[in-house]
Order: structure tokens, then C-alpha cells, then sequence
């Protein structure tokens, strides 16, 4: 599957969310961060092959920050890596923030997610004020 086969990028919000994985039992096995408990509190960028869940990324409102939106999680599918789709999901982060008078605020990035940090740097060059982080120096080109 190519990304252009991915015009399917869904925003839903904890409610529906929980209504999708209901029907998306395996979704817990195959997408690394997403978790069960936490979903209500999320903003939820999924990408779907036909009906299945094969990405999720996860915005959360900060409790302590005014308009402030924590990059929570982005996982991909195993069967699914290297397509650019976290990339994509990534870019949705972005514009959405941008959209809703919002400023994003990264996690830490894990072992498998420095893969991102060129990905997050050039959107931070794109779409300028948008994080609120240090421009990242660290990553390897
Ligand atoms: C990290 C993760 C989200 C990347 O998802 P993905 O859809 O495969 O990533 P993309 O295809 O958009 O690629 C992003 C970058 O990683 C690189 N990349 C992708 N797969 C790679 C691999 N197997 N080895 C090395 N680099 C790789 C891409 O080349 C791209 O960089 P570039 O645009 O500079 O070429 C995915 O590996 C994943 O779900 N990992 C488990 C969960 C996790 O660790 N999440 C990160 C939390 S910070």
C-alpha cells in the first residue's frame, strides 16, 4: 500500500474512539501506545486500511498550560512501518494545532521513535511557532 492510498486519516475525539476499538479488538496487540485507560482523554489521528486500524496518533489537552497539546503517542502497525504514514499523521498534528490556535509540546521519543526526529524537524521548519519545544539538534541526517 502506498500513502496515497491513505486519504483515510480519522480525528475522533475519546467517545468515538472507544466506539472504534470496540470493533477493533486486535488494535491493542498491533498498535504500540495506544492505551485503553487513557483513550477519554485523547485526541485520536487514526489511519485505517479499509476498516482496519493500522495507525494511531494521540494529542492531549495540557492540564497545566493554556492551549498547549501533548504529542502523547504515534504508533504504526509492524506490517504497515515505512510507508510514511507516521509521517503523515505527524504533518495532521501539525495543521490541526495550526488550525485550532494550538502549540504542540513533544514527549520523549523512543528507541524506534528518533526515526521521527528528522520528520518533527522539518515540520517544525514548515510550520514555524507551531511546537513550542527546543529546536531539535540530535538527530542523525
Ligand atoms: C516510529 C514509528 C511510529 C514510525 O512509523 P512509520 O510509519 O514506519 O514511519 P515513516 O514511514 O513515516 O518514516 C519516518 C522516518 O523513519 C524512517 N524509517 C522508517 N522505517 C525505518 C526503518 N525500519 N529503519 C530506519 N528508518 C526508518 C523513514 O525513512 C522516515 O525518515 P525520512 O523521511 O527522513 O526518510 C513506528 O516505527 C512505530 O510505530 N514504532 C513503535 C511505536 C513507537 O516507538 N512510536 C514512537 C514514539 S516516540
Amino acid at each position: 500500500m502506498k500513502l496515497s492510498d491513505i486519504t483515510n486519516i480519522k480525528i475522533l475525539d475519546g467517545q468515538d474512539m472507544y466506539k472504534l476499538v470496540e470493533k477493533n479488538p486486535t488494535v491493542f496487540s498491533r498498535i504500540r501506545y495506544l492505551v485503553f485507560s487513557e483513550i477519554s482523554r485523547e485526541i485520536h489521528f487514526v489511519a485505517f486500511d479499509k476498516k482496519k486500524i493500522i495507525a494511531v496518533g494521540g494529542l492531549e489537552e495540557s492540564p497545566y498550560e493554556k492551549d498547549i497539546l501533548w504529542i502523547k503517542h504515534i504508533s504504526v502497525d509492524p506490517d504497515y512501518q515505512g510507508q510514511r504514514i507516521a509521517t503523515s499523521i505527524m504533518e495532521r498534528f501539525y495543521q490541526y494545532a495550526m488550525d485550532n490556535n494550538k502549540k504542540l509540546k513533544h514527549s520523549s521519543f523512543t528507541k524506534q521513535g528518533q526515526r521521527l526526529k528528522p520528520i518533527v524537524h522539518r515540520f517544525d521548519q514548515k510550520y514555524p511557532g507551531v511546537s513550542i519545544d527546543e529546536p531539535l539538534r540530535d538527530f542523525v541526517t
